[in-house]
């Protein structure tokens, strides 16, 4: 059989190992990976990919692309945030459809599915409940229309998202019947919004501007969160996924909770292993307000090693991107500041240039927390995530040596800014493949809108 594309003489890095060998591609599913493919050349095009990685495209379960959000629209759209996402070599990303006010998950799927039309790679959705009463009932329809993860927020009453113990002890029993996931954004909402409140005055807010973010979230607001959403599942079987877990104290209740047998995984975010707190003292501190906020430099190093040991399962960005105009809404008020980095663009480099060669996580690792772990866990494995026949052929090529300095200036994303501006590194894609076709040719974006399609799941999956 001839193959149409032979990507030659790299390093194919999976998930177990690494090897020399070819990868061979015929349509848009990859045909062979072995050594001395590239006999068989024929008319093949080849790409020579000495010297470099070839690892499984990226996949980004937890991001939302132009999504209504803090009474404004997150700046990366399903054009420009996937365009940034190639060029950071991630080829499928999962977004969050999210009903307001009376709509419906269905209602939802369609909203997003309709911006999703234009994005550059393949796509799913995560359904958010945010209304137990009205949208508990169309779960099992919606997974039986291929959409098996569900999502739902402990916080963000102001945004009518928030789920209450019961929604969430119900979406877990329903999760364990139907074969699904759900997933939780955990921040214990009643002590977090008496914390604000505290410090809700005119002189503490001049006082500490952009750190009362920080000083209001610590550290025991995600961990009792997590911990109640584990004691749910635990009692209801149903499988749980903590989205952007951010503590040292998150890491050791989901490693426990694991070791006694609870369907729980845990995400986290490459600027919780990247960035501390400090960052809100800075003159553009507002700017780095996500939720969670990043946390200590003890976190980071936690948050490592439950990578390496296990806990911490998959690797994310929760991209949820603003300008700095947007972000500059909060004028003082640090309650007023649209929540949310970008990322897309420099998830698999800031895990390369800080883990790899850094020396915090192997090279095998980064494949699995980044690629392979989340195709697996998310139900989409082995159609992505991992280098093998009749997989899609997805697949980034980095090189080793190559230095690039961030600069928001030169990037694809939606952002006048980036939190790792001026940093070098490495790991950017020199080229990606997004089912066989070319969508980064020497790290620049080649691809075109609306090639990515979306992508039915059959069930939640897991690491077993
Ligand atoms: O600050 C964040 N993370 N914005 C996006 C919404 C969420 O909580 O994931
Ligand atoms: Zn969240
Ligand atoms: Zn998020």
């Amino acid at each position: 059989m001839p193959y149409d594309l032979i990507i030659a003489n790299g390093t194919v890095v999976s998930a177990t190992g690494q090897e020399q060998a070819d990868v061979a591609i015929q349509g848009e599913r990859i045909a062979a990976v072995n050594k001395g493919l590239i006999k068989n050349a024929d008319g093949a095009k080849v790409v020579d990919a000495s010297g470099k990685y070839v690892i499984p495209g990226a996949l980004d379960v937890h991001v939302h692309l132009e999504l209504p959000f803090c009474g404004t629209v997150s700046s990366d759209d399903w054009n420009c945030g996937t365009r940034a996402a190639a060029r950071g070599g991630v080829t499928t990303v999962i977004d969050f459809a999210i009903p307001y006010g009376q709509e419906s998950l269905e209602d939802a799927f369609n909203n997003w599915s309709a911006r999703a039309r234009k994005s550059c790679i393949d796509y799913c959705f995560h359904m958010a409940i945010t209304n137990w009463d009205r949208h508990g009932p169309e779960m099992e329809k919606m997974v039986k229309r291929g959409c098996p993860t569900f999502k739902e927020f402990m916080i963000y009453a102001t945004e009518g998202w928030q789920s209450d113990d019961r929604a969430i002890f119900n979406a877990l029993e329903q999760c364990k019947r139907l074969g699904a996931m759900l997933l939780i954004h955990a921040e214990s909402a009643r002590v977090l919004d008496e914390l604000i409140a505290r410090y809700h005055t005119p002189e503490l807010m001049k006082k500490h501007g952009a750190t009362l973010h920080a000083i209001t979230r610590p550290n025991f607001i995600e961990a009792e969160a997590i911990q109640r959403a584990i004691m749910w599942s635990e009692v209801t079987g149903g499988r749980l996924y903590i989205v952007h877990m951010s503590t040292g104290e998150g890491a050791d209740i989901v490693k426990a909770a694991r070791a006694r047998g609870v369907d729980v995984y845990a995400e986290t975010c490459v600027q919780y292993l990247v960035l501390d707190d400090s960052v809100f003292a800075r003159p553009d501190g507002h700017l780095f307000a996500c939720c969670p906020q990043v946390k200590k430099p003890k976190d980071i190093e936690r948050l490592w090693k439950g990578l390496n040991d296990g806990e911490v399962c998959v690797i994310s960005t929760d991209t949820c991107t603003f300008t700095k105009e947007q972000k500059a809404r909060w004028d003082g008020d640090w309650t007023k500041i649209p929540m949310g980095l970008p990322g897309l663009e420099t998830m698999v480099p800031l895990v390369y240039t800080v883990g790899v060669l850094g020396k915090r996580l192997p090279l095998t690792r980064f494949v699995e927390k980044c690629c392979t772990n989340p195709a697996k866990i998310m139900g989409l494995y082995p159609q992505k995530g991992v280098l093998a026949a009749g997989s899609d052929a997805d697949i980034a090529i980095l090189d080793p040596e190559k230095r690039i300095t961030v600069d928001h200036a030169t990037m694809e994303g939606g952002a006048d800014w980036s939190p790792y501006q001026g940093m070098s590194l490495a790991g950017f894609a020199q080229h990606t493949f997004s089912r066989g076709k070319q969508i980064v040719n020497d790290y620049k974006f080649v691809g075109e809108n609306g090639w990515g399609r979306w992508l039915p799941r059959e069930k939640a999956g897991s690491l077993d």
